[in-house]
């Protein structure tokens, strides 16, 4: 299994090559105390409580609810369905939600579609950027996926130590890793040459503390 524990991990790849399904077993291996951010409404992790944010509400209320909630964690998992907010709204909730919890006892977080809370260009939200650059000196494990990485936030990946690679074409995407790859990885283009070739659940795992990385087998 992956040994992500203590660290930001980044799962990327084009849509369809099973993010969201890796993203889901990683939390369910986890177990206990998980907290899931699902603006899709897709994950449904077992044996996670499932609360759904309501439309046409009060967004900041819900969102310190919903940070009440994950500072009472006990081993209790939350999964938070995010699907009937707007890109405003989804940022909103989890500006007030992580606030609120500041750092709660649950040690894993996992975000489906991280460019919806931290896109490159437009608003982004703080909180959950200070929970990805102060989390792990508070054991937090913080695991975000995405299909395009070229539109989420470059401080995403200036400070993630372990990256899922699934199939990615797209020029941006492909450049942006490069520049990512080649702070820390002597044969990065090896690397970023075998990624568009990947097929549906290939993956490469890279883990930038250790300075390797190798095709991961199936999951
Ligand atoms: N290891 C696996 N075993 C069985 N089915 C899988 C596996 N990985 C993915 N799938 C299935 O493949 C489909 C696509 O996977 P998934 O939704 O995880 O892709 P994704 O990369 O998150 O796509 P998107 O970018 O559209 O969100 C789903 O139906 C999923 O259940
Ligand atoms: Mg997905």
């Amino acid at each position: 299994m992956i040994e992500i524990e203590n660290r930001l991990c980044g799962i990327i790849g084009q849509r369809g090559t099973g993010k969201s399904y890796l993203t889901k077993i990683l939390a369910e291996t986890k177990g206990i105390r998980v907290i899931a951010f699902d603006t899709l409404g897709i994950l449904k992790i077992r044996n996670a409580k499932p609360y759904s944010v309501i439309k046409n509400a009060d967004i900041l209320q819900q969102g310190i609810a919903a940070g009440g909630l994950m500072r009472a964690i006990q081993k209790q998992s939350i999964s938070f369905n995010l699907s009937e907010l707007s890109t405003g709204e989804i940022i909103q909730f989890t500006d007030s939600a992580l606030r609120i919890a500041d750092f709660p006892p649950t040690k894993w977080f996992f975000f489906d579609e991280i460019a919806e809370y931290v896109p490159e260009s437009s608003k982004q939200s703080q909180e959950l950027l200070r929970l990805i650059r102060l989390g792990r000196n508070r054991q937090i494990t913080v695991t975000v996926n995405t299909q395009r990485p070229a539109f989420v936030s470059k401080k995403v990946w200036e400070l993630v130590d372990v990256l899922i690679i699934h199939r990615l074409v797209w020029k941006n995407d492909l450049d942006l890793l490069r520049e990512v790859l080649s702070r820390s990885i002597e044969d990065y283009e090896e690397i970023v040459s075998q990624i568009p070739r990947l097929r549906d659940q290939e993956r490469i795992l890279l883990d930038f503390r250790n300075r390797e990385w190798g095709r991961l087998g199936s999951v």
